[in-house]
Formats: structure tokens, C-alpha cells, sequence
């Protein structure tokens, strides 16, 4: 089976495809065919060698996959040959046969598309659980999406809007605004101004009376996330995404003081290892408000599984709006 793999740590540009052994599934282990695999900001991380989580060289990058399982392994029942499923693994998704474990496989919907499933795992999970279990977010608030036109943003605003919320959407590449609209953004909150730090708060009152955002989704840390703690309401909840700005903010204490404020931290891959049935339980949901209309998986492009360095640039080079994701 086809597999692109890194040789070592470095640009994407540097990924080869080989013919690897087919993997056989281990006690609670699966097989699943790929179809489709969802690219994510963090795989880039990985390639370049910059990720929390180095995997042994040489590796197959890719953590999420949708396709039909092809065999499973001793202790497995709930799956069998034929399921569709997408599923998530630490690396190794991009290639024709992947080894998943059984208990990070989830159903699909019938009649859903292999391409709208690969592109509906890591960033809506992220989105959910920083939403939902840290952001504690509760229908008719106010949400201020960051980097809302990534990944994130996007399945963010979406859930926002599926769960009953008023979403605004900061975006910094202001010609990106409309695909902002098109994920359900109530207003937009331009990042891209000289006076960020005033200007945020600015915005974010004049579209809430002054009140400011009850919560907070921060893909990106640096200058955003600063503006943004100046923008929250009384007890308003920060949630710590990611930091694709490029800095690690420092907090002042007495922002969270003076204002009740709450500031939290999301690892998606936590919940995933230490809490599957709960993520099983996400994803059902997610899938559910996708079979009712109430979200879209926002795929801008899709490329085949040897293209992967330039599915990978789309999102070096900040021109991604939603997903890329892989066919295979
Ligand atoms: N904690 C977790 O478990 C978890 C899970 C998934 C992702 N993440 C992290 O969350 C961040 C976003 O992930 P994603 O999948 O949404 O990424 P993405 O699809 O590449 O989107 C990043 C977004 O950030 C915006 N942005 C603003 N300033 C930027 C800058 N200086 N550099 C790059 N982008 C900038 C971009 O919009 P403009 O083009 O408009 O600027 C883009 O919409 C990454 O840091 C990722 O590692 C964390």
C-alpha cells in the first residue's frame, strides 16, 4: 500500500510516497481503508519537526482519516469489514491503509460523504470542546471566534450558531470575511487594524452594548489574544487554542480579577486519549447537526494523497479558508 512518509524532520516539500507493507490489526486495533483524510495545521507542526509529539523517523504524517474498515483485530466486535467510519490516529493517516484503534472509530451518517467526514473530526472536536467543556458556553451568549476563518474558526463559528449563540468573527485577512458570513458569523471583528488592542474592544462593544464577549475561542495567542482579554464581559471565559500568531502571551492577573475572568487551556489529543467515550459522544453530535443542516464541513479544496506538500502549503502560507483534505 501507498504511504507518503518524511524521512526526517523538515519542509513538506520533502515527503516521499513509498509502498509500505500493509498493517494488520493488533487486540483493539482496525484496519480502515482511506478515502479521504482531513489536513490539519498541527500536521505541518509535525512535519517540520516543531510538534509536541515527535513521532519516530521515518513516519506517515495525518491524524484523521475517513474510509471502510478492512479488517479488525482480536477483541474488536463493534466493528466489522465494510463499516464506514472516520477515525483518528497520532500520525500515520496519510496513506492507503491505516492501523486505528477500534474505540477512535466513529460511524458515519449514512449517504455522508468520505471527503465533508475526513474534514469534520480534530477541528470540530477542538471547537467542541473548547466551546462546550472549557468555554462553558451556554445557549443566547456571545462568542468571539479568532482565527475564525481557519479550521477552527470555522467549525467554532458553526457550532455557535448550531448550539444557539451570537458568533463574531475575528479575521485578519479581511478579504477572507465572506466565507466568515457564509459559516454563520454574526458581525466581524477586523484584526487587521493598526490599533488592535483598542480597536478589538471597540468593535466587540459596539455589537454587544458594551457588554463585551462571554467567551472567547483563541487560535492564534500574540496581539489577538492580548486585544481580546480587553474584550470579554464580566466573567467572560478565555479558551487557549493555539498559537499561530507566532507568540506565547503573558497574562496580568489582575485582568481576571477585575472582571471575574476565567482562562483556560484545550488539548484536543487529550481528550481523545483520556476520554474516548466522550469523544465518541462529541462526534455523534457533531455528525448529527451535520445530517440536519445545522453544519457544513468547509472543505476550499482537495488534493490527491501525493500532493500532500501542497495541500500542507495552503496552510503554511495563511491561504486556507476552513479545510484541505486528501483523496485518496
Ligand atoms: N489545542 C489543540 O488541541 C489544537 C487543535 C487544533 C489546532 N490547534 C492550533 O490552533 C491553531 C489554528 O489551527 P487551525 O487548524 O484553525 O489552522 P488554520 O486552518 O491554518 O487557520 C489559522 C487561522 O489563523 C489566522 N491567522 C491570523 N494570524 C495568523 C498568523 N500570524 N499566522 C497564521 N494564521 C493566522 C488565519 O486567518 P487569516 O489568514 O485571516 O490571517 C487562519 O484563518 C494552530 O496554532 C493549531 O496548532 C490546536
Amino acid at each position: 500500500m501507498r504511504a507518503v512518509v518524511m524521512e526526517a524532520f523538515g519542509a513538506p516539500e520533502q515527503a516521499v510516497l513509498k509502498d509500505l507493507p500493509a498493517p494488520v490489526p493488533g487486540p483493539g486495533e482496525v484496519v480502515v481503508r482511506t478515502r479521504a483524510a482531513g489536513v490539519n495545521y498541527p500536521d505541518l507542526l509535525v512535519v517540520e519537526g516543531k510538534y509536541q509529539h515527535k513521532p519516530p523517523l521515518p513516519f506517515t504524517p495525518g491524524k484523521e482519516l475517513a474510509g471502510e474498515i478492512v479488517s479488525v483485530g482480536a477483541g474488536v466486535d463493534q466493528w466489522k469489514p465494510g463499516d464506514r467510519v472516520m477515525a483518528q490516529v497520532e500520525y500515520g493517516a496519510f496513506a492507503e491503509d491505516v492501523l486505528a484503534g477500534a474505540d477512535q472509530c466513529f460511524a458515519l451518517p449514512d449517504g455522508m460523504a468520505f471527503t465533508d467526514a475526513a474534514a469534520m473530526g480534530l477541528v470540530y472536536q477542538t471547537a467542541w470542546f473548547a466551546l462546550l467543556d472549557r468555554g462553558g458556553f451556554k445557549p443566547g451568549e456571545t462568542v468571539l471566534v479568532l482565527g475564525a476563518t481557519g479550521g477552527v474558526g470555522m467549525a467554532a463559528l458553526q457550532l455557535v450558531k448550531a448550539l444557539g449563540g451570537t458568533a463574531l468573527a475575528g479575521v485578519t485577512t479581511m478579504s477572507k470575511a465572506d466565507a466568515a458570513r457564509a459559516a454563520g458569523a454574526d458581525h466581524i471583528i477586523d484584526l487587521s487594524g493598526e490599533d488592535l488592542r483598542d480597536g478589538l474592544r471597540d468593535q466587540v462593544y459596539a455589537v454587544t452594548d458594551a457588554k463585551g464577549a462571554d467567551v472567547c475561542i483563541d487560535p492564534l495567542g500574540g496581539d489577538p489574544f492580548d486585544a481580546a482579554m480587553r474584550a470579554l464581559a464580566w466573567c467572560g471565559r478565555m479558551v487557549v487554542v493555539g498559537f499561530a500568531a507566532g507568540r506565547i502571551p503573558v497574562i496580568k492577573a489582575n485582568y481576571l480579577l477585575v472582571k471575574n475572568i476565567a482562562v483556560s487551556g484545550l488539548q484536543w489529543s487529550d481528550y481523545r486519549d483520556r476520554t474516548p467515550a466522550r469523544m465518541a459522544e462529541a462526534q455523534a453530535e457533531i455528525f448529527r447537526l451535520h445530517t440536519e443542516g445545522k453544519l457544513k464541513a468547509n472543505v476550499m479544496a482537495t488534493y490527491p494523497l501525493e500532493d500532500m506538500a501542497d495541500a500542507l502549503a495552503v496552510i503554511r502560507d495563511r491561504k486556507v479558508v476552513g479545510k484541505v483534505v486528501l483523496e485518496v
